[in-house]
């Protein structure tokens, strides 16, 4: 007789990755239970036979409900956990406001900790699988992500660690390093603007493109396609680099000094600018 397997995904608004990666799962007749937080829509999620919660993943009181929902719909067992869940926060390092980073720490890495604290013996039960969709900016130094790129790096040394302490009890751990994807990921950086004095302001009108641009890179569909297929293998690879440039940006980080960075990203971003102002004797700020 065939195991009913279940999922739990965190962080599945219409149109972005956990929603894809809902919908696959279904396609593997996967029992899938996918958090919302209370303003966003279910229907998507609803129409294709996903369990939906309300959950926030910054909340204890939240994800102890969370966890009493899941026993009673699995009898106390995960098969697969996926901490998805995620905000960005674009801006140069030099003008990061620190309750803005505390914010963003509290969902992409307090978040998954807080899920795994919570949801570790049904995973054990299970002998399941953590799965963190980590990112290419927690490798690569791509411009105006530092902080969002620490706490992708963050969240993949924890998984590394989880992974580690995990494998006695037959638990699987896989980082995700994602390149990017066609989300609304961005919207939460709609409307930030550099400060008036901020030594990056000659650079105003491209960073502003680059807040309002669309993620390159692959659908959401493509992305849940190759994941899964990964995810349910019986030894998925610990790390997992997948969507545009990964691959590119593995082997760079692999194999190239540091400073190809500075070089690479300098150019990408027009960095060069900055430099000519100064050294003409511009004051920047
Ligand atoms: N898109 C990319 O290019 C890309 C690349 C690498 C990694 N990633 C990672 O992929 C994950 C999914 O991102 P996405 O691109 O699919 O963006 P998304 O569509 O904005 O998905 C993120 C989801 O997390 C939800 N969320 C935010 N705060 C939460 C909280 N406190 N508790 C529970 N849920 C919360 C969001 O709700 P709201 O919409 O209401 O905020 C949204 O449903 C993120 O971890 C992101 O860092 C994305």
């Amino acid at each position: 007789m065939q195991v009913t397997k279940f999922a739990l995904i965190t962080g599945c608004g219409r149109g972005g990755i956990g929603h894809a990666l809902a919908s696959r799962l279904r396609e593997e007749n996967i029992e899938v239970i996918a958090t919302l937080l209370p303003h966003e829509d279910d229907e998507h999620l609803v129409s294709k036979g996903v369990h939906v919660t309300r959950t926030d993943v910054t909340k204890d009181e939240s994800v102890e409900q969370l966890k009493k929902t899941i026993q009673n719909l699995t009898g106390g067992r995960l098969d697969i956990l996926v901490n998805n869940a995620g905000i960005c926060y674009t801006m140069p390092a030099t003008d990061t406001k620190v309750a803005e980073v505390e914010k963003m720490f509290k969902v992409n890495v307090f978040g998954p900790m807080r899920i795994v604290h919570y949801m570790h013996p049904f995973l054990i039960e299970a002998k399941g699988v953590v799965v963190n969709i980590g990112s290419i900016g927690g490798v690569c130094p791509y411009v105006y992500g530092a902080s969002y790129n620490a706490s992708k790096a963050a969240l993949h040394h924890y998984g590394n660690t989880l992974r580690v302490e995990m494998r006695p009890f037959g638990v699987r751990v896989v980082n995700i390093i994602s390149g990017e994807v066609h989300t609304n990921i961005l919207k939460n950086d709609h409307g930030r603007s550099l400060p008036d004095d901020s030594v990056y302001y000659p650079m105003n009108d491209a960073f502003q493109a680059h807040l309002y641009r669309k993620p390159d890179g692959i659908t959401p569909d493509q992305y849940a396609a190759g994941v899964v297929k990964e995810i349910l293998k019986k030894s998925p690879v610990p790390w997992f680099w997948f969507g545009a440039s990964s691959g590119m940006i593995r082997c760079i980080d692999a194999f190239l000094p540091r400073t190809f960075w500075d070089w690479f990203f300098g150019r990408l971003f027009n960095l060069g600018k900055l430099a000519e102002l100064q050294s003409g004797g511009v004051k920047l700020t």
